[in-house]
């Protein structure tokens, strides 16, 4: 064999073998073993640390004027008083069937609660309470906080 043929020959065989070392790693799937399936793209671990990058998101996009504050009553009173009830009356009907009931919006802790902190509790749900993220929009969700500023 001259030299340039060995010479190629050599590089064909260098250029494959990734190829071949790809194929031994590739991700089979087992006798028995269902396909994995990948996550939805919004999954967020719901134990553990929380991988999501929630800053960007704890900048409030609406400001607290009283346009705001009063379509955020309109969103509490769907989706939250019947539980949490009124401004003015402490548990609503759903609220009062828990065991333990859910704590008063104007519990001095929960007043002391940032916006942000609302804002992470309400999109994912807090313990027993449910998540939001997906019924309410983001700038419905701050137009919500600015109304519960009027708890304080
Ligand atoms: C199905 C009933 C229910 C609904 C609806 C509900 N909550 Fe709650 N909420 C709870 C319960 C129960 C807790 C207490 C959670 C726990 O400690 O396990 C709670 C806790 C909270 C807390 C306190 C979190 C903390 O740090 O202790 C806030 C703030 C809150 N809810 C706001 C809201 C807002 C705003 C809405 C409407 C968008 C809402 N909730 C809708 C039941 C509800």
């Amino acid at each position: 064999m001259n030299r340039a043929v060995f010479a190629l020959a050599l590089i064909a065989l260098c250029a494959l073998l990734p190829a071949c070392s790809d194929m031994h790693d590739q991700p089979s799937i087992k006798a028995q073993e269902a396909p994995r399936r990948s996550a939805p793209g919004e999954a967020v671990p719901v134990r553990g640390k929380v991988a999501v990058d929630w800053q960007g998101q704890y900048v409030s996009s609406e400001p607290d004027v009283a346009s705001s504050r009063q379509r955020g009553e309109e969103l509490y009173l769907t989706n939250c008083a019947m539980c949490h009830g009124t401004r003015d009356t402490y548990l609503g009907a759903v609220g009062k069937a828990l065991t333990p009931p859910p704590p008063s919006l104007h519990d001095p802790r929960i007043r002391s609660l940032s916006d942000g902190d609302l804002f992470k509790r309400i999109s994912l749900g807090f313990g027993r309470m449910p998540a939001f993220e997906r019924l309410i929009p983001v700038h419905d969700r701050w137009h919500l906080i600015n109304y519960l500023h009027s708890f304080r």
